[in-house]
Order: C-alpha cells, then sequence, then structure tokens
C-alpha cells in the first residue's frame, strides 16, 4: 500500500486491498508495472510476474496473492493478506454493537420552475453526424430539421441497429424514446439507448472528439419525470439514470435528460424547437420541458409523521434479497415491531446446516483454509475460482442461517425461498404457495440487486442485463405475482446512484430510475397502500465494501448503520399511504443538482495548494499533443507539464529564479480523453530553506479530480550558473550513428512537433550521445501559451526523456517511458544551440531503467541537467507506440 501511495499519489489510508486498480485507482497498465517493480525492489526473492498474467490481475489482493504464492509457493500466504485486510466479512460492518447510529437526512423529490441557465457557446461540429434514434413520429423527424436547419448533421436511426460507422465520430447523440405504453418495449428500449451510448462513448474516446459533442435524452413521460401520470411506461423513466451517469463519467460532454409533457404542445415542431434550445444554455441535468416552461426536481428535506406499522402479527410480507446484506436487518426490524410472517426470497438455494468443520472458521481466509482441508480434500490444488466459489456459498449460507436465526430470535416467522426474482413463473409460484401457506400477502419489499461496476465505454451486455434485469424484470415480476393482492406497503430499495448517476454503475443508475418511476404508477394503481421508492445512500454493509465505503467517505458522505437504516425502513412503511413516493434516505449526500449538472463542481485540490493557472488542454488548441499520442490518445509530455509547474511555481513568486524541480513524479498520466481536458496548476505558498527557496507544484485534472503529476520547485535570488553540475563522464567509442529518420519510423511515437533528435551519434552500454535541432517558441505549439518564452524549454526535456526511449530499445530490446525524474536543473537552456545530448545510464532491471541525460552547449557546458530519471519498461508499450509510429511513417 505504501508503494501504491507512493507512486499515484493517493493517501494510504485510502486505499484497499480489494479496490479495482483501473476502476478504482485509474492505475494503468504502466503505472502497474511502476508499482510491481518498486515492490520486487522492495521485497528481494519475489519473483517476475509474467506479464500476460499481470493484466488478468485486477485488484491489489490479487497481485499480493499472486507474489506471494510465487515466492513461497504456499497456498496459506495470500490467505495471510486477506486477515491483514479490513477483515470485514458478510456481517462485520454491522452496527449492532451500541454505537449511536447518526440521524439520517430523509428528502423528497419535488418539481420546481426553472429559468434557463447561463447561455453556452455552441456550434454544431461541422461534416459530423448527430445520431437521433427515430420513433417514427413527426417529432424526431422536426427534431432533425431543426438541426439541420442550425448547421448540423443529423441523422435519424433505428435505435435497434448499429449506426452505419462512417469512420466519422458523431457529434451528438439524441435518445428520443417512443412514447409506448408497454413496459416491455421501454425495458428493450432502455437496453439499445445503453448500447448507443457505449458506441457513442467508445467512438468519441478513440477519436478525441468529445468536447464539443453532446448527448441528450428525451422521454415524454409528464414533463416531470414521472412524478405525474400520462399513461406512458414508467420504464422509460430510467433513461435519466443514463443521462445523469454519462454526465459523471464524460464529463466534456453536454448531458441534457428532457422530459417532454407530451400533451402541452401545439405541433411536433414547437416542442423540437424547445428541445433543440437546450442546447444553448447549461444548468441542471433534469429538465421537464412543458409549452408554458421548464421544470426540474429538487429534493426538499421532508420528515417523517409517526404512524403506526402497516402490518400486524401473521400478516404475510414478500422481501426479495431479504436473507442477507442490509435487507436482512430490514426483515429482523419488520418480525420484531410487527410480527409479519416473512418470506424471503434469493437465487442461492436454502440454508442447511453448516459441517462441524465449518463452524470453528470466523473470517473468510479461515473459511477457505476450511475448504481447502474438507471439501476440496480429494482435490488437492482447486482453482483459485473454485475455491472462491466455494467460500462466498458457504459464506452466503452462514448468512442466511444467521438471517432465518436473528427473526426466529426477534419472536418472528420466516420462510426462504430459493427463487431468481427475473423469474416470473418461479416468482408467481413462490407467492401462491405464501398465500396457500400463510394466508393472504400484505407487504411486498424488492430489494434484490446486484452490481457490476464498470465505465460505460468496457460494460458488457452480459453485465448490463444482469443489473438491469434484476431490479426492473425482478421489480415487474413481483408486481404480476403481487397483482390481486391486497397489499398495505409496497417498498422498492432504490439508491442515490439512481437519483444523481453515478460513474461506473450506468445499469445500476437506470435501473434504480425505472423502480423510482414505477413506484409512482405503484401509488397511483393502489390508492390504499404505502407505496415508496426509497433511494438509499451507501449503507455500512451489504453491497458497499470497505473500498465503497472509503470511497463514498472521500466524497463526504457517510454511510447508514444498518440498525438505524433499517428503523427508516420501518418509518417509511408507516407513512400514510398520500405520503411522498420518491425519497432519498442518506447520511449525507452529494451536492445537489450540481453532481448531476453538466457543468458540475469538481473537488478542491488539497487545501495547502492554490490553484495559480487553469487550463482547457484540447488539440485544436494545443498541436503539440496530437504529435504526442499514445495508444491514439493524446497524453500530455512529462517534460511539458514540468514547463507548466514550473510556471505555476512562479506565479505568485514573481522576481526569483528557476533554479528547477525535484521529484517529479508521474502520478497519473495525462490523456485527453473525450477531446478536452481542464487542468488546474496548484501551488503551495513559497517555503524559505538554507539554500533558497521551495514550492510544491501538483497538476489536477477537473475531470477525474485527482493529481496527475508532482513535484517540488526550486527558485533562488539569482540564477543557477554553468558550475552547478558536473559534466557527464565521456564514452568510450561504440555503434554506428542513427539516423533521426529511423529513430522516429521504427522507435519513438513521437510526431513532427516532437521530432527533435536529429541522431545518435554514440551509443553503449553506459549511454548514448546525441544531437538536437534548435527548439522552437511557445506559441508554435500552442494558442494562448503562458508564457512567451520557455522557462525549461519542454523540447529539450522532451528530447532528453526521448534519449532514454532509445538506449533501451536498441540496448534492451525493450520499450519504456519516464515515470520520476530526481533533480532537473535548469541552468541555461535558452542557450543551449546548438545542444548535445548525454545519457549516461546507471542502471536498469525488467521493468525500470535508472540514469541521468544532460543537455550541454556548443561548449560542451551543461545547459539544462535531469538526474535520477527513471523510466518505466513495459513490453506492451511496443503495440501502443507501434500504431503510431507506422502512422508518422
Ligand atoms: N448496501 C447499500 O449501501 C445500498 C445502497 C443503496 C441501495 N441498496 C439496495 O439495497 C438492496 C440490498 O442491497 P445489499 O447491499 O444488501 O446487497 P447484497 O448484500 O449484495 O444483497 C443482495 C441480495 O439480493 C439477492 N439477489 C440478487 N440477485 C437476485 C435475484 N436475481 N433473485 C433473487 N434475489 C437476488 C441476493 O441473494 P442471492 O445472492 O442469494 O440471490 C442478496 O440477498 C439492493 O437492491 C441495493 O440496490 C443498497
Amino acid at each position: 500500500l505504501d508503494v501504491v501511495a507512493e507512486l499515484t499519489g493517493y493517501p494510504t489510508e485510502m486505499i484497499e486491498l480489494d479496490m479495482d486498480m483501473e476502476a478504482d485507482l485509474g492505475i494503468d497498465s504502466i503505472k502497474r508495472l511502476e508499482i510491481l517493480g518498486e515492490v520486487q525492489r522492495r521485497v528481494p526473492g519475489l519473483e517476475q510476474i509474467d506479464s500476460q498474467y499481470l493484466g488478468s490481475l485486477r485488484t491489489l489482493r490479487e497481485i499480493g496473492d499472486y507474489l506471494l504464492g510465487k515466492a513461497g509457493g504456499d497456498e496459506a500466504k495470500p490467505e495471510t493478506i486477506s486477515d491483514n485486510g479490513n477483515g470485514d466479512t458478510a456481517t462485520a460492518g454491522m452496527n449492532g454493537n451500541g454505537e449511536r447510529s447518526p440521524s439520517l437526512q430523509r428528502q423528497a423529490l419535488t418539481e420546481v420552475e426553472l429559468t434557463e441557465g447561463p447561455t453556452r457557446p455552441f456550434e454544431f461540429a461541422p461534416n459530423r453526424p448527430i445520431w437521433i434514434t427515430d420513433d417514427c413520429t413527426p417529432l424526431s423527424a422536426a427534431i432533425a430539421e431543426r438541426l439541420k436547419a442550425a448547421g448540423g448533421q443529423a441523422c435519424l436511426i433505428d435505435a435497434a441497429a448499429d449506426p452505419t460507422d462512417s469512420g466519422t465520430p458523431p457529434a451528438g447523440l439524441i435518445l428520443l424514446a417512443p412514447a409506448t405504453h408497454d413496459d416491455d418495449a421501454a425495458a428493450a428500449y432502455l437496453k439499445q439507448a445503453f448500447r448507443l451510448t457505449r458506441r457513442f462513448v467508445r467512438s468519441l474516446e478513440s477519436s478525441d472528439q468529445g468536447g464539443s459533442a453532446f448527448l441528450l435524452t428525451i422521454s415524454r413521460l409528464d414533463g416531470a419525470f414521472g412524478l405525474h401520470d400520462s399513461g406512458v411506461s414508467p420504464v422509460i423513466g430510467g433513461l435519466s439514470g443514463l443521462a445523469k451517469t454519462v454526465a459523471h463519467e464524460s464529463t466534456p460532454v453536454f448531458v441534457r435528460a428532457i422530459d417532454l409533457d407530451p400533451d402541452s404542445w401545439d405541433s411536433s415542431d414547437a416542442a423540437a424547437d424547445a428541445i433543440v434550445h437546450e442546447l444553448s444554455f447549461a444548468g441542471p441535468c433534469e429538465v421537464g420541458l412543458h409549452a408554458r416552461g421548464r421544470h426540474g426536481l429538487r429534493l426538499e428535506p421532508l420528515p417523517v409523521a409517526s404512524e403506526s406499522p402497516p402490518f400486524s402479527a401473521g400478516d404475510v410480507v414478500i422481501i426479495s434479497g431479504g436473507a442477507r446484506g442490509v435487507t436482512a436487518d430490514c426483515a429482523e426490524a419488520l418480525a420484531r415491531n410487527t410480527g409479519a410472517t416473512l418470506i424471503l426470497l434469493g437465487r442461492s438455494p436454502a440454508p442447511s446446516p453448516e459441517p462441524e468443520w465449518l463452524r470453528a472458521a470466523g473470517d473468510e481466509a479461515s473459511v477457505k483454509r476450511a475448504l481447502l482441508a474438507n471439501a476440496f480434500r480429494d482435490q488437492p490444488r482447486p482453482k483459485p475460482a473454485e475455491l472462491e466459489r466455494a467460500s462466498r456459498a458457504a459464506l452466503a449460507n452462514r448468512e442466511m442461517l444467521h438471517t432465518l436465526e436473528r427473526i426466529r430470535a426477534a419472536g418472528g416467522r420466516a420462510e426462504y425461498v430459493s427463487v431468481d426474482v427475473r423469474d416470473a413463473q418461479a416468482v408467481a409460484q413462490a407467492f401462491e404457495r405464501a398465500r396457500r401457506s400463510h394466508g393472504p400477502i400484505r407487504g411486498l419489499i424488492h430489494a434484490a440487486g446486484v452490481l457490476e461496476d464498470r465505465l460505460i465505454r468496457d460494460k458488457t451486455d452480459e453485465q448490463f442485463d444482469c443489473v438491469f434485469d434484476t431490479k426492473v424484470v425482478g421489480a415487474r415480476a413481483l408486481l404480476d405475482a403481487a397483482r390481486d393482492d391486497d397489499l398495505r406497503a409496497l417498498a422498492f430499495f432504490s439508491s442515490v446512484s439512481g437519483r444523481f448517476g453515478r460513474r461506473g454503475q450506468v445499469d445500476y443508475a437506470i435501473a434504480n430510475e425505472v423502480l423510482n418511476k414505477l413506484a409512482h404508477r405503484e401509488a397511483r394503481r393502489r390508492p390504499g397502500c404505502r407505496v415508496v421508492s426509497i433511494n438509499w445512500g451507501p449503507w455500512d454493509g451489504g453491497m458497499v465494501t470497505p473500498a465503497l465505503r472509503k470511497q463514498f467517505a472521500a466524497e463526504g458522505v457517510g454511510v447508514i448503520a444498518r440498525n438505524a437504516g433499517a428503523q427508516a425502513l420501518l418509518a417509511e412503511l408507516s407513512q400514510p399511504a398520500d405520503a411522498a413516493v420518491e425519497v432519498v434516505i442518506a447520511n449525507g449526500l452529494p451536492a445537489q443538482d450540481d453532481s448531476a449538472a453538466s457543468d458540475s463542481q469538481h473537488p478542491a485540490p488539497p487545501h495547502r495548494f492554490t490553484t495559480t493557472i487553469s487550463r482547457k488542454l484540447a488539440t485544436e488548441t494545443h498541436a503539440f499533443l496530437d504529435s504526442h499520442r499514445i495508444s491514439g490518445r493524446p497524453v500530455l509530455p512529462l517534460a511539458m507539464s514540468i514547463e507548466w509547474l514550473a510556471t505555476a511555481a512562479l506565479h505568485d513568486n514573481p522576481g526569483l529564479h528557476l533554479h528547477g524541480i525535484d521529484d517529479v513524479r508521474v502520478l497519473h498520466g495525462v490523456a485527453i480523453q473525450n477531446g478536452a481536458l481542464d487542468l488546474d496548476l496548484c501551488a503551495s505558498k513559497l517555503r524559505r530553506e538554507e539554500d533558497g527557496y521551495r514550492v510544491e507544484v501538483e497538476l489536477h485534472s477537473r475531470q477525474d479530480a485527482r493529481a496527475h503529476v508532482r513535484g517540488v520547485v526550486q527558485l533562488a535570488e539569482a540564477p543557477l550558473d554553468h558550475n552547478a553540475c558536473d559534466p557527464p563522464a565521456n564514452l568510450s567509442a561504440g555503434g554506428a550513428p542513427i539516423a533521426a529518420r529511423e529513430i522516429y519510423r521504427n522507435v519513438l511515437f513521437h510526431g513532427e512537433h516532437l521530432q527533435m533528435l536529429e541522431s545518435v551519434m554514440l551509443m553503449t552500454d553506459g549511454g548514448a550521445d546525441a544531437r538536437v535541432t534548435s527548439s522552437v517558441q511557445p506559441s508554435e505549439w500552442m494558442r494562448e501559451p503562458l508564457r512567451a518564452e520557455w522557462l525549461t524549454d519542454p523540447l529539450l526535456i522532451d528530447a532528453a526523456l526521448q534519449l532514454g526511449i532509445v538506449w533501451c530499445h536498441y540496448r534492451r530490446d525493450s520499450l519504456c517511458l519516464p515515470a520520476f525524474i530526481r533533480r532537473v536543473r535548469t541552468i541555461a537552456p535558452a542557450a543551449a544551440r546548438p545542444a548535445t545530448l548525454a545519457l549516461r545510464v546507471a542502471a536498469v532491471d525488467a521493468t525500470r531503467m535508472c540514469g541521468d541525460v544532460w543537455v550541454l552547449d556548443a561548449r560542451r557546458r551543461p545547459a539544462l541537467v535531469l538526474q535520477g530519471v527513471e523510466w518505466t519498461i513495459d513490453a506492451a508499450l511496443r503495440e501502443s507506440f507501434g500504431r503510431r509510429a507506422a502512422a508518422y511513417a
């Protein structure tokens, strides 16, 4: 964890072994190698990880298990790691230990009038199509006409078909949902909408064209996202969950979820005008459009009235997902407070008593050991996945036994039925059996749910369907089965992810929004029944893993203590039938509106920093980025980060001289996705030290709100002189010169702006000497540069770093990228024309190369020196470089 913290910039306490390295920590493959290399250096004796296998290790724990397994071949060792983890078993997070539960916030969703937000510059990107799903009504044609009239290339597409790939990325996607009354057709449209959005997002990312793109979702519920009635299937309401998630995942894409009042418009043309007009101003993501004006949604605090529970002893209540997770706590509270007979549904087989050998095993690691010694006795080396499955099943069985025991101890009655809620027939049979055995069904709680968190671009259809169907198909199966039951209370377990959207949870956000909207229809259909859809904030347990809990904490969102959550459910079910239907219950909430708005706020950098300069990075304004693409994506060169961080340090300290920058670390590569990236250059206060001044600096991106590059800038009252650094030792003669043409064709990915190596004159095992061409002015690289002259000269620094890559290629047959520089000293870079580079390699192993590079002026005096440079070596870079190299060839 220390190594990860050091190399990524996250505080150690934020990192959990079970975090997904890519999704949770944003660790890309090269950073992963850097981390592993460092771990291997600190723990001698660990074997090399097979790089092909490495890609399949998703969490830090899996890497730890792998390394320990390799080191000792000892099966028990990985389990030691789990012992050392947070030790949470499925029930460990319970707040049944007398802790005082924090009071929860309860808010209800209401409709408010909206004025137009500030106007935003908007132009249709020329020659790029705008996809509009054609619902074969005059509205889709009218929208297309308006867009064409405004200069857009609108094309109507069939939502079920894959749009023809013209090779040109779309400028926009308009998901015009059918105004269908059929829930099945609505659910099918949501799945199509997800697939089209995935296509849209991928297409923008691979082409780096997201900056000016937009996504509109249009439903026609009632102009208030299903708070009222229009007869249109409320399932379509899930669409806004998609929009809100795209707003979180693809920040540069302008996103708006529109719900059109279907009845108030004189014509489709008028509605189309209002829809297209929405593209021209900022504001909240969800907008209800009426002919008379715009409406928005707002959460209002609303206390619960104290009422008596809706069930009495013997009433039958069906609870999907009730045998495990947080719903099990709710079931126990219901049993204790009402005496109702509970029918708990879940996919797991009905629980059976634990064998003797398993009973003593407390935590997950001990369960695995017990399974290995007993269940797998005849199979000495089961596959890790098999052991994992067996252990999960054993823990689920134990959790269910525990739930049933707790309900019994609370004086209640419960029966577990193994049924998949997606199977409508099996659900109907379970209801029928419950009626026959226990009497009329009076309550229904749908809490079954699963997570498959992945960004939209990476999510498979299967993952989407699994999450969506459990909630939506499950809800419909349960409602169908209960159609004729006289229910007193009906609750859906929805989530704040539905209300606000959430990165990685498009399926879950859509599905929970569907539950929210279904609840309104159900409330209208069952006038005497308390119907509620609870958008829960994260609980202290269930599907909220310790890693997720940390993530929420970082967002300022607390977890719901389990006993407090269970009491909140009881209170909710006890409200009168006309109480608020769509409520949010949480222990702290993300900021309202902003979180779902297109122009969302971003967390401020750590408080010791202030943002001195902000920049929007895009290839249109920063042409050099086009010459620095890795795997097709523009990436800010480290040399340019160094230049800008130095600029940030001097910004508030004019009059001081730059000596250099120390401990420069790439924490996360600065890759530009969706066309643009908003950068903040942050600097700490000036700190005086014996030999000068220090300013800590960090480069942050707003999109993912994290530090990408950091360092400590060295300032002083006088400039550095040429004696500040010793010159390099000479190399012995070796090898024929290599021409720039060959280097840029066969080795480097750098495009024309960055092709400043003229030739490598000499190369030996100890290093290389090279010549570089003259430099360029900042204005030749970008519009509106921060300074008229370079402070550090990124061209020379980049050339110095390139020389390391070239050496690695010719001498080690590998490729690498710079990750760290201990010391950069800027003596007189501007005077170094013509310049010579001298690379001296200090050490190289399988994952890292270290060395120093001097930039020498015409008199061979050091003009710029990079000391303690570390390049991470990665075999996979060959592919990332190669494509581009071919493109430039
Ligand atoms: N925990 C939270 O912080 C939180 C926050 C917001 C909302 N919620 C919602 O609250 C509910 C419970 O969450 P949890 O954290 O307790 O989750 P959990 O621990 O993962 O439990 C999920 C439950 O759903 C059941 N289930 C999953 N798929 C099913 C299917 N197809 N058919 C029948 N049962 C199924 C599981 O049993 P089997 O595996 O045996 O099928 C299990 O009992 C979910 O709907 C979730 O979306 C939870």
